[in-house]
């Protein structure tokens, strides 16, 4: 294979050379054994008080998995450990000690001996937060927790028990210590020197040329660093290396070196880039490990291929709007036989408009043709009280744009949506998120702020593209943004998203929070039911989101106030923590999902993200997203897009066209999948589709490659079955009675079981 090697930079000599290198490991594990309380007492922070009564806690997995469900508030944690001199023996540098407590929800206090060592996140009320408080101001959950203490500090106590104890608080949703590294450690040359890998992702150009964009720096002030840098690329089937170099660096202090590297290589097999650093004084080295992405959805053949859903809900007298989605060589033409009376197609972009006065049920026969054949589809139309019969696809614009969103944004992407081809997989919804608003007027209309000028203008716009338009507000006076909400105003707003043209309300409870403060079930039902009332007066199809993070157990009754979807939990961010945390703790909710009634956990992170309006590339490596896209396909989620569309990789791209995936996530049944399997290494789900087959997820969720089993006893199937891989679009055989398929790191094989006829 033709391997390209480009180095930039102040790179000194490239060499091929073997380096031998010992990794720093010498460190005192505090993974096990912690002891926990909920509430809040100082005393706990002393050495002196006994907490033999105390439970134990593992302090990788946040309370709600460990018996502690639903509690938010105050709680401790204590670990008592020795401190051993002979941590310094082998450091490079051994001036500072250091220790890793994961990470904590949403914020805490540190205290070593009695001693407060840290604060992280924001500030913690000594007493019950006020209402005030409870408007959302974040916690800082994500962040890693590192205290750095000079090791001639009076707190730590060298060859001596140490007691460390965690005042942590948590405002809702996940509570307390999470994540990992948990250990003591002296401070080592990755406290002096960074790899960064995370500053611009892989490019991929053409089939095969793969080029990576990286930094080193030099993180010390005083210090010259000198060393070794080897790159290499392995591919993850067989951990054989495919390309390697080794260069020499030397780093002023502070200094950071941009490096670029491009190598070819099958981008349909998964591959691992690695970067590692040796000390040339001290033969000490560290190492950083990137995915590369690997591209598994087949190209969409050159014929004809109808993509969009197979069944679409509108209630009587509404706008009809539904874009026939096709993929195939342009141009395409589009047909409809059996169309009812009101609604019309037209043939050049596949749009059907008009409105259907009596409910009912029909099926309308489409076709789609083009020089190199025709394909053709059932679409089941319900004329009901339902709507949105399989889950919404679209974008939002909260996960990269925050509340920096504009009119010019929204067009943007409306227009990137189109000309990227997402549409033509059924991609469908442009979401404005917070950041709208203006206030209301004297007439109690919504007036829209600086950044949204003429908001019919632009409903009518992103109609004309064939994509539908959806909004955002919240029941409370203000939204989460601080923007004004739509309390005392719900029936002129609802009457006035409809008259501009809007699709689509997100509904965010946000400060309504301060107006019900301890909801009760009747409270936390009475603000959606008000608006459900307005939406329903409104002469227009609206998707009606609730928002409220799962409170109450909104699965439950979601569909008594009319909600389309409801979110299942807390927002989400672009790391394998929150992804999988979310992800995998769905299942509580499955029974309640149905066509127009949908679990939502939360919006997509994949491409560039950053909730305004920097943006950084997602944090989730390529085997993470296709987690994402196959749990959330397999969990019948809302799928809203939440990158900077402008900005979409060839990756991204692959990963969000992949017809076999996306039509099980609009199946019409519209049954979201079960966990079938559950241990602390992997994950079973399984889907019932229409045509009576299985979608089955295996997802991995340790750091190594596994073999995940699947007894078809567990998904209720005899005898066997066709196994196809959903993602590269391939038939692997027949099974029967069990299998396995090898699956990577954090990563998912999805498949689905046909009846072998
Ligand atoms: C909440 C929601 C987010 C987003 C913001 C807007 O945090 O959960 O999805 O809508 O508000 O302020």
């Amino acid at each position: 294979m033709k391997k390209l090697f480009i180095l930039t930079g102040i790179v000194t000599l490239i060499l091929m050379i073997s380096c031998n290198r010992t990794n720093e490991t010498n460190a005192v594990m505090l993974d096990k054994g912690w002891k926990f309380k909920t509430g809040d007492d100082p005393a706990w922070a002393t050495p002196a008080f006994d907490d033999a009564s105390w439970a134990t806690i593992d302090p990788k997995k946040i309370w709600e998995d460990q018996g502690y469900n639903g509690y938010n508030g105050f709680a401790w944690y204590r670990y008592k450990t020795l401190i051993p001199n002979s941590l310094k023996d082998q450091t490079s540098i051994s001036d500072s000690l250091k220790i890793l407590l994961g990470k904590i929800d949403d914020c805490d206090q540190v205290f070593l001996n009695g001693e407060l060592i840290g604060v992280n996140g924001r500030t913690i009320y000594s007493q019950s937060p006020s209402s005030q408080d409870f408007t959302r101001e974040q916690g800082k959950w994500y962040l890693e927790r590192r205290y750095i203490l000079a090791a001639n500090d009076p707190r730590i106590h060298w060859d001596q028990e140490n007691l460390i104890a965690v005042r942590s608080y948590d405002q809702g949703g996940a509570g307390g210590m999470f994540s990992k590294p948990f250990e003591i450690s002296m401070t080592g040359l990755s406290d002096r020197l960074k790899i960064d890998l995370t500053s611009s992702p892989f490019a991929i150009s053409g089939d095969s040329l793969v080029t990576k964009n990286f930094s080193i720096v030099n993180l010390t002030g005083k210090e010259q660093l000198q060393g070794e840098l080897v790159v290499e690329a392995l591919h993850c089937n067989n951990g054989i290396r495919f390309f390697s170099a080794c260069s020499r660096v030397d780093l002023a202090p502070h200094l950071k070196i941009d490096k670029s590297v491009s190598f070819s290589e099958d981008i349909a097999s998964p591959a691992m880039f690695k970067v590692t650093f040796t000390e040339s004084n001290t033969r000490k080295s560290i190492t950083a490990k990137a995915e590369i992405p690997y591209i598994l959805t087949p190209k969409p053949p050159l014929t004809p291929r109808i993509n969009s859903a197979k069944v679409f809900g509108v209630r009587p007298w509404s706008p009809f709007l539904f874009k026939v989605a096709a993929t195939g060589q342009p141009p395409l033409k589009y047909k409809a036989a059996d169309l009812p009376e009101g609604l019309t197609l037209n043939p050049e972009n596949g749009l059907i408009t008009g409105s259907l006065k009596k409910k009912g049920e029909y099926i309308v026969k489409l076709t789609v043709e083009n020089q190199q054949g025709y394909a053709d589809r059932d679409l089941k139309i319900i004329v009901g009280d339902i709507i949105s019969l399989t889950p919404p696809m679209g974008w939002n614009s909260w996960n990269c744009w925050g509340l920096s969103v504009s009119d010019k944004k929204v067009r943007q992407s409306a227009n990137a949506m189109k000309s990227t081809g997402l549409i033509d997989h059924g991609w469908t919804y442009i979401n404005i998120d917070d950041g709208w608003e203006d206030t209301h007027d004297k007439n109690g209309n919504i007036l829209t702020n600086a950044k949204f000028p003429n908001m019919p203008a632009l409903c009518s716009y992103v109609h004309s593209l064939g994509l539908k338009i959806g909004i955002y507000s919240s029941p409370g006076p203000k939204t989460c943004g601080g923007y004004e909400g739509s309390y005392g105003f719900e029936a002129k707003d609802a009457m006035n998203y409809a008259s501009w043209g809007i699709d689509y309300l997100k509904y965010d409870w946000c400060s309504y929070g301060n107006i019900a403060p301890n909801p009760t079930p009747e409270q936390l039902k009475k603000p959606y039911k008000e608006m459900k009332h307005a939406l329903r007066k409104a002469n227009r199809d609206i998707h009606y989101s609730l928002c409220q993070y799962g409170m109450g157990d909104v699965w439950s009754w979601g569909a008594e106030v009319d909600g389309n979807s409801w979110r299942t939990t807390g927002d989400i961010e672009d790391t394998w923590e929150s992804l999988s945390t979310i992800g995998f703790s769905q299942g509580k909710c499955s029974p309640w999902s149905a066509p127009g009634r949908w679990n939502d956990p939360d919006m997509l992170t994949v491409g560039w993200v950053g909730w305004g309006p920097a943006l950084h590339y997602t944090r989730l490596t390529p085997s993470e997203q296709y987690t994402h896209i196959s749990l959330w396909s397999l969990l019948a989620a809302p799928l809203l897009i939440g990158c900077d569309l402008e900005q979409l990789d060839a990756f991204t791209l692959n990963l969000l066209t992949n017809d076999e995936v996306l039509a099980i996530n609009q199946d019409p049944m519209g049954k979201q999948a079960m966990q079938i399997r559950t241990s602390d290494d992997y994950e079973i789900w399984a889907r019932d589709l229409e045509d009576g087959s299985k979608a089955i997820g295996l997802f991995n969720k340790t750091e190594k490659p596994l073999n995940v089993p699947v007894e078809m006893t567990d998904v209720q199937l005899e005898g066997k079955w066709l196994l196809r891989d959903v993602w590269t679009q391939c038939d692997l055989g027949k099974v029967r009675g069990h299998f396995e398929m090898k699956v990577l790191p954090h990563g998912v094989r999805l498949v689905i079981l046909r009846q072998n006829q």
